[in-house]
């Protein structure tokens, strides 16, 4: 195996994207995405099964045109990665179970690696001529996590800070944007209805924000108590015959969740001497929240980070980059007898062995 500059196939699947990403080192060389998310539309969030059996259908396909782009040969890769954890447990298991076909057709060496951690190595493929150091503290909100990690090293020492205690940030978008009669995904078309609306119009609930709870759950999110203020908000208007003003309320919503995640992720910055930020996941396309983390870490003095968009989003590439990192440092690889790990927890980077999760 090459470990200088390794050449990897990485692949996701632990939500709704097959995402499939071939990297040489720390250079990007293809990223295909399939997504099945209009087929979860008509029923507003990601259901597992659908996801699961989009994932079978994607995943040979997906596999063959990443290769195509990239114009490598399967006798060329020094590695095969997957996310083995966390995620939907039969949507994880078809990644699992096509990376380790590979690995045994190949003999190639199979890294199982975390999904979290990951979306921190996607940063890894856009240096743009900078390195970016560490320590940094990460911020990762999507529709199925929103947490706060330290990474002290990304092969080696990742913290968990904090992390939702209910729904995750982009659910809690999708969630309101169903309130409001927006279509799903509801993030866009909450960030698209606010952009005419005051965001000082409704003063939402901020979780976890208050003094009582900082002192238990500093750096943990809650928006399942802000979409049922936004529910309660909109029904006492329809009650009083009012017209629901869409652009007012999308904007106060979009307002205390950025509000939330940058006042969050700042105080981390400031609370663990850590002056840099790093942003990642779906919901990072949010235009309010891309405005304010700039402001907010600029006034803190804090180096802010986003990979474009597409390394953003659940991708193959960020799990290839993960393990040609992990290669790099001479991490050896998986055993085939990994399982996937619905709840894998962030500390665990890689998994070398056979674990108990579901
Ligand atoms: O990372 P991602 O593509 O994957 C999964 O969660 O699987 O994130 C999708 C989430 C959805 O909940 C979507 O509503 C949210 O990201 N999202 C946004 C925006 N674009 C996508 N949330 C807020 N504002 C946006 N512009
Ligand atoms: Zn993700």
């Amino acid at each position: 195996m090459n470990r200088e500059n390794p050449l990897v196939l990485g692949i996701e699947s632990s939500c709704d994207e097959t995402g499939i990403g071939i990297v040489r080192g720390t250079t990007l060389l293809s990223n295909t995405i399939a997504s099945s998310m209009d087929e979860h539309a008509r029923y507003g969030g990601v259901v597992p099964e659908v996801a699961a059996r989009a994932h079978l259908e994607a995943m040979g396909p997906s596999i063959e045109a990443a290769m195509t782009e990239a114009g490598v040969t399967f006798e060329e890769l020094d590695a095969i990665a997957v996310t083995s954890g966390p995620g939907l447990s039969g949507a994880l298991m078809v990644g699992v179970g096509a990376a380790k076909a590979l690995a045994l057709s190949t003999g190639k060496p199979f890294y199982a690696v975390n999904h979290l951690v990951g979306h921190v190595g996607a940063d890894i493929l856009d240096t743009r001529g900078e390195p970016f150091d560490y320590p940094t503290i990460a911020l990762l909100v999507s529709g199925g996590h929103t947490s706060l990690l330290l990474v002290r090293d990304l092969v080696g020492d990742v913290e968990l800070l904090g992390e939702t205690i209910d729904d995750a940030a982009g659910e809690a978008f999708d969630k309101v944007a169903r309130i409001l009669g927006l279509p799903y995904p509801g993030g866009p078309q909450i960030d698209r209805a606010a952009e005419g609306g005051n965001p000082a119009a409704i003063r939402f609930p901020r979780g976890l924000s208050l003094p009582k709870d900082m002192a238990a759950h500093r750096y943990d999110f809650s928006f399942s108590g802000l979409k049922t203020a936004v529910a309660r908000w909109v029904e006492r208007a329809e009650d009083a015959g009012e017209e629901v003003p869409i652009a007012d309320v999308a904007a106060s919503f979009r307002e205390a969740v950025v509000d939330v995640l940058v006042t969050k992720a700042i105080n981390a910055c400031k609370d663990l001497g850590v002056p840099r930020l790093l942003l990642g996941g779906g919901v990072v396309a949010n235009a309010r929240l891309r405005e304010v983390a700039a402001e907010r870490a600029a006034a803190a003095g804090v180096a802010l980070r986003i990979p474009p968009f597409s390394l953003c989003t659940d991708n193959g590439a960020m799990i290839a980059a993960l393990a040609a990192q992990l290669i790099m440092a001479g991490k050896e690889p998986s055993s085939l007898g990994v399982a996937a790990d619905s709840t894998l927890p962030v500390t665990e980077i890689q998994v070398a062995e056979l674990t108990t999760g579901s």
